[in-house]
């Protein structure tokens, strides 16, 4: 139950050691999930919409600095070795160029802490590129020009000529599959075995054993990543766009040896992140070069520069074994499977993490391992493991079903577990059931022909199918916030959190204000500045949670405040924190609605302007106790022409249980956003590798595709809204369960359709009608 590896779990386990009683499951839920009407869940638009659509809104490219630079990389071309020669001088005598940076030049920098590998770790790998001669991938960062212009410094750029002394280098997921090994763990256990399910599996009367394939993935967010930054002495000013300010600027300081509060990290509006804006090569050489130059400098990747410099989703290959009974229930589950990865990071593509907890088998067996490649070292990416897990074993799940001929609602549901399977633990809240029971009325479940191939319109074969969707909860460490009460009734919430399109900051105003029984109009949340309170980190799914476990620390310490300034005069006179909420813009008894007083008179008696306090979250000790996940279930209708092999994905549906939905509209544009990525996993996303020499071949969006509107039909997504009550708001992350199950809803549908089955995405014309020929 970990996210943060080794370290992370230390941390864990001493904040359960320090944790409060206060937060002991079973303790009093979060008082907002009470409250059936108000401002939680209300489909509010995003408050930066306006300045989106106008373009006030000011993204990390665009932020102004006097005397600025731009910066373009070279890459290597090779993926091991050494640069035997490296000529900067035709670019060096280029117009406008100010300085053409290599590894001879570069200042000292020490490595990075890895994401996950320390609390405020966010760099994709740990080498310290330009220290030496050393390549370490196809596409590693060779040299970096400044010039007066961005056209300058891509002109002298081409200009720079590099030979290499080659070395023997492992760029073949077969080859690097024979030497596999056990990763350490991040994101969950590696292994977990229950019982013996290899037995357990040849002794079932029905049984399915498997191998699903999975490409790799490429980061496509619409904004490109890109830093504007300057040195200002030896404070470092980072205008940046990242899903962890806190997380850049302490890693920062750790490379050029500076203080943390030292370095200043803005963000405050991050164009898409996906996993894939953390800290990676081109804003630490940015800031060398700024350094170097003595000029603030302006880096923009090309789209070609994030296929080099950004990692992506790995490559993976799984094996899925089901062995059931005659009635349906399972007497052996088996996820293994090998994904790619390198010495240099940290992130194993925890693919089994949905069989961990999706179905109660009699017996388990799970393992993960990687395969050391030299490549650009692969990352987070929406759903890391879930995305390309519940893909194979949400296919498998189907396969059996037709094999027992048991519907596949019906298969899952009578496996449908009480507790945890693999750690024994109870569910805080899981109501998959009701999710599958919904979403199947309103798609029309039961219209559906299980016979696969018989349904012909013209050239148009046409099909169903479903697959279960999940994500762990997760509430990582070190939220804090603070909050500023004004005397004229308005709030400030300022936490170091970050925007990236999801409607936080909008989602967070609604919570707040609904906590402090303030109209919106008087709630400001403030966020993208590492100086702000909080280690939180817009990923894995936790913001939400995140913001949320510090706010309502932050409330309570304001409430305290509050009622000591109110003092003897005060009808609130002798009330206990706890006896007291936020109501019409003031405190009220909770059990006594008429005693209240305003903020306004509270603060105007005590002769003060404002009143402001901080306070950090507790530990997140209910992931401990509890199994805690989102959950849903996919529904999705394909055409696919008996002709040329083309699916085209004819309606969706996503039914999901995440708690407490905080807004209605920016929550069903993240569950779309979700499964319109997943579309694009299951019918068309892959980076092509060339084996021979660790080369991305594709990295522009002509050639790389991701679905654009003609590929995206309506979309339908419900949910139960059912509050968990061991959570912040009784909510779960939203942000990445919308990618998980799609692929398997697509592949099972295109099954129901064609009659074809196809275990290797994506499912590409070319793979349907070699089965056909
Ligand atoms: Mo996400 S892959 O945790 O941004």
């Amino acid at each position: 139950m970990s996210i943060n590896g080794d370290a992370g779990q230390a941390a864990m386990q001493t904040a359960i050691a320090l944790g409060p009683d206060s937060w002991v499951p079973g303790g009093e839920p979060d008082p907002l999930i009470r409250r059936e009407h108000g401002l939680v869940g209300a489909p509010v638009s995003r408050l930066d919409g306006p300045l989106k659509v106008t373009g006030a809104a000011r993204f990390a490219a665009e932020v102004p600095m006097t005397g600025v630079v731009y910066a373009a990389l070279a890459y290597s071309t090779v993926p091991k070795g050494r640069l035997a020669t490296l000529d900067t001088s035709a670019a060096e005598g280029a117009p406008g160029v100010v300085l053409v940076m290599t590894h001879r030049n570069a200042p000292r920098m020490k490595p990075a802490h890895p994401f996950l590998t320390a609390e405020k770790g966010a760099a994709g790998d740990d080498l310290a590129v330009m220290q030496d001669d050393r390549i370490h991938w196809n596409g590693q960062p060779i040299a970096l020009v400044l010039a007066e212009t961005q056209e300058q410094a891509d002109h002298a750029k081409s200009l720079l000529r590099a030979t290499y002394q080659v070395e023997q280098a492992t760029t073949a997921f077969e080859e690097a599959k024979a030497h596999a090994r056990q990763p350490s763990a991040v994101l969950g256990e590696p292994k977990q075995e229950i019982g013996d399910a290899e037995a357990a599996l040849a002794a079932a009367p029905y049984r399915v054993d498997l191998t699903y394939r999975t490409p790799r993935h490429n980061h496509n967010a619409i904004e490109l990543h890109a830093a504007t930054l300057a040195w200002d002495g030896d404070e470092l000013i980072v205008h940046d766009c990242t899903q962890g300010v806190a997380h850049v600027a302490w890693s920062l300081a750790e490379i050029f040896g500076l203080r943390e509060e030292q370095v200043h990290v803005t963000a405050l509006y991050v164009g898409g992140g996906f996993g894939g804006k953390t800290l990676w090569q081109h804003q630490v050489l940015a800031a060398a070069a700024a350094k170097l130059a003595g000029r603030p400098v302006r880096i923009v990747l090309s789209r070609e520069g994030v296929y080099r410099v950004v990692g992506g989703r790995t490559v993976t290959e799984q094996r899925v074994a089901i062995g059931a009974q005659a009635d349906g229930r399972f007497a052996a589950l088996i996820h293994t499977g090998t994904a790619a990865m390198t010495r240099h990071n940290n992130v194993p593509e925890p693919f089994i993490s949905p069989a961990r907890c999706l179905y109660a088998a009699s017996s388990l067996k799970l393992g993960v391992q990687v395969a050391d490649m030299d490549m650009l070292a692969n990352s987070f990416m929406r759903a890391p493991g879930e995305a390309v897990g519940s893909f194979a074993l949400e296919c498998a799940i189907d396969e059996l079903s037709e094999r027992i001929g048991i519907d596949p609602i019906e298969l899952r549901i009578r496996n449908e577990p009480d507790n945890d399977p693999a750690s024994g633990q109870p569910f805080s809240s899981r109501h998959l059931v009701e999710a599958y029971r919904r979403g199947a009325g309103q798609f029309g479940w039961d219209k559906r022909d299980p016979r696969p191939g018989a349904r012909r319109d013209g050239e148009w074969l046409t099909g169903t199918g479903c697959a279960t969707a999940t994500f762990p909860y997760f509430r990582m460490p070190g939220g804090a916030a603070r909050i500023t009460l004004t005397r004229d009734g308005h709030a400030r919430v300022e936490v170091a959190a970050h925007e990236m399109g999801m409607g936080t900051a909008t989602a967070q105003t609604q919570v707040t204000a609904e906590r402090l029984g303030l109209p919106l109009e008087q709630v400001t949340f403030a966020y993208g500045q590492s100086s702000y309170p909080g280690v939180v980190l817009a990923g894995g799914s936790q913001q939400t949670a995140s913001v949320g476990g510090a706010v309502i620390a932050a409330h309570r310490e304001l409430v305290a405040e509050l009622l000591k300034l109110a003092g003897h005069d005060s009808p609130l006179a002798g009330l206990h924190p706890d006896e007291v909420g936020g109501m019409d813009g003031g405190l009220c008894k909770l059990d006594e609605p008429g005693r209240c007083e305003s903020y306004a008179s509270i603060l105007t008696r005590a002769q003060r302007a404002e009143v402001s306090v901080e306070a950090g979250a507790p530990p997140p000790l209910e992931m401990m106790n509890w199994s805690m996940h989102s959950f849903g279930a996919q529904f999705c209708e394909v055409r696919v022409n008996a002709v040329t092999g083309e699916t085209r994905v004819s309606r969706f549906l996503g039914s999901f249980d995440c708690g407490r939905i905080l807004n209605a509209k920016t929550a069903a544009s993240q569950f779309r956003g979700g499964i319109i990525m997943g579309l694009g996993l299951a019918l068309m996303e892959e980076t092509q590798f060339d084996e021979r020499n660790g080369r991305i071949m594709n990295p522009s969006l002509a050639e790389y595709h991701v679905p654009v509107h003609m590929d995206v039909p309506e979309i339908d997504v419900i949910w139960t809204d059912i509050p968990d009550p061991h959570a912040p708001m009784g909510a779960h992350g939203i942000g990445e369960i919308g990618i998980t199950g799609t692929g398997a809803a697509v592949a099972n549908a295109i099954y129901n359709a064609a009659g074809t089955r196809v275990r290797d995405l994506p499912i590409t014309p070319d793979k349907l009608l070699a089965t056909w020929a």
